[in-house]
């Protein structure tokens, strides 16, 4: 019999009842001029106003149900508010270097655009034992999965969004698709 010593928990939401097209309208707006943080190339908005914003709120309120629920299924002491958003736009050749998102408890990304071809870029976990584990473990794997992976890849789709404890490191893949640019809304949760 196998016991979870530990497990990293990330929560899958489907998001696809939002006004989609109004979200989207909206980050475009804001992708310019661009900042630098994780990005490599991309257009990274300023942080949203989120008292200001409407057109953000049936999200907001979304996504704050959903992490309290998490926060209920994890059994710690439940989140409070959003503490910033902001999205990028990453175009052909763009990707986001390997982070984290310190000083928040649990983060997350949400996917309104149109068209997430498996080119344009996926999200990649890392294990949050990836250092050691790179010593011994890589390349012994006959199938992958979550005692023996190192990184997990995921393939956004229009509406979804994920929650995760904001101590997991993750990077954006390159966006090799030339004729679409991948957007994404990121924030923080405490
Ligand atoms: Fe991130």
């Amino acid at each position: 019999m196998i016991h979870n010593l530990f497990s990293t928990p990330i929560k899958h939401l489907n998001f696809k009842h939002l006004d989609l097209k109004s979200i989207t309208k909206y980050c475009l707006s804001k992708t310019e001029p661009s900042l630098a943080y994780s990005n490599e190339g991309g257009h990274h908005s300023n942080f949203f106003d989120l008292n200001f914003d409407e057109v953000l709120h049936p999200l907001c309120n979304d996504i704050l149900k959903a992490s309290k629920e998490f926060c209920d299924e994890l059994e710690v002491e439940s989140v409070t508010r959003i503490k910033n958003m902001w999205c990028i736009l990453n175009k052909f050749g763009h990707y986001n270097r390997d982070h984290t998102h310190p000083h928040s408890f649990l983060s997350g990304v949400f996917y309104p655009g149109e068209n997430y071809p498996k080119d344009s870029g996926d999200l990649t976990f890392r294990n949050p034992s990836h250092m050691v584990m790179s010593y011994d473990w890589d390349e012994k794997q006959k199938n992958f999965n979550q005692y023996n992976s190192l990184k997990m890849n995921i393939q956004p789709q229009t509406g979804m969004c994920l929650l995760f404890p904001s101590f997991i490191s993750h990077y954006v893949n390159v966006n090799k698709n030339k004729d679409i640019d991948r957007l994404a809304i990121s924030f923080n949760i405490e």
